[in-house]
């Protein structure tokens, strides 16, 4: 049985064909490449990837997060169709609410389509809730976006939720024949 080492990591211009490529499978191209060189080089915007290795380097899922004030707008959040279901999701969101609590954020929101079933389970696992629902918000085919929103970034006992949810991710993974290299920030 082969292991992969699966690493959470800061993404730069040296992975934008993959990142476009994730994009492409998962959004059927949402952002053109300008957009996401100016997230890479925006000091208020984070881009990280989850990375298999040794076999070759492959970024297998993305996600992006605005720090504006004290909040965090998760923007983008894609795991690539091949490797969806094995935690890799949750990883990706952990590492943006790791994000956020170390910049001091205060709360973090998003917005999803309201037939997004996978992603509003995931985010209600960490502890988002629905704020409120813009009307007709997509306009591919009208549908309504849900908004999310999760508050308490920044209470004492979050560092040790996102320790939890660490160790639970990990064990996930594992099933899946991956090993999380912890190293991240
Ligand atoms: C949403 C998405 C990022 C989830 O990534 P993933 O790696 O498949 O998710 P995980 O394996 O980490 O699963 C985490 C949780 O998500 C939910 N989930 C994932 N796939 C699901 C599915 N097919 N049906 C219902 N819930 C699902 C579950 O709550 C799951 O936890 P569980 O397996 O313990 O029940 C992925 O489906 C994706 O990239 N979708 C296309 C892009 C997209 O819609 N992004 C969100 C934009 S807001």
């Amino acid at each position: 049985m082969n292991i992969a080492n699966l690493e959470l990591q800061h993404l730069n211009h040296s992975h934008i064909s993959m990142i476009l490529e994730i994009d492409r499978a998962c959004f059927g191209g949402l952002w053109t490449i300008e957009a996401y060189q100016r997230e890479l080089d925006s000091p208020n915007s984070d881009i990280i990837g989850v990375i298999a290795t040794p076999s070759s380097l492959s970024l297998l899922g993305i996600a992006c997060v605005w720090s504006i004030l004290e909040e965090a707008h998760i923007t983008i959040l894609a795991v690539h169709p091949q490797y969806q279901g094995q935690g890799l999701g949750q990883l990706l969101l952990w590492g943006l609410l790791q994000i956020a609590h170390e910049r001091s954020l205060e709360r973090a929101t998003l917005e999803v389509r309201a037939s997004n079933k996978a992603a509003i389970s995931l985010y209600r696992k960490f502890g988002f809730q629905t704020a409120g629902r813009r009307k007709r918000y997509y306009q591919d085919n009208g549908e309504d976006a849900l908004i999310l929103w999760r508050g308490d970034l920044q209470r004492p006992h979050f560092p040790q939720q996102l320790d939890q949810w660490q160790d639970s991710i990990r064990d996930r993974l594992r099933v899946y024949h991956w090993h999380l290299i912890p190293e991240f920030g």
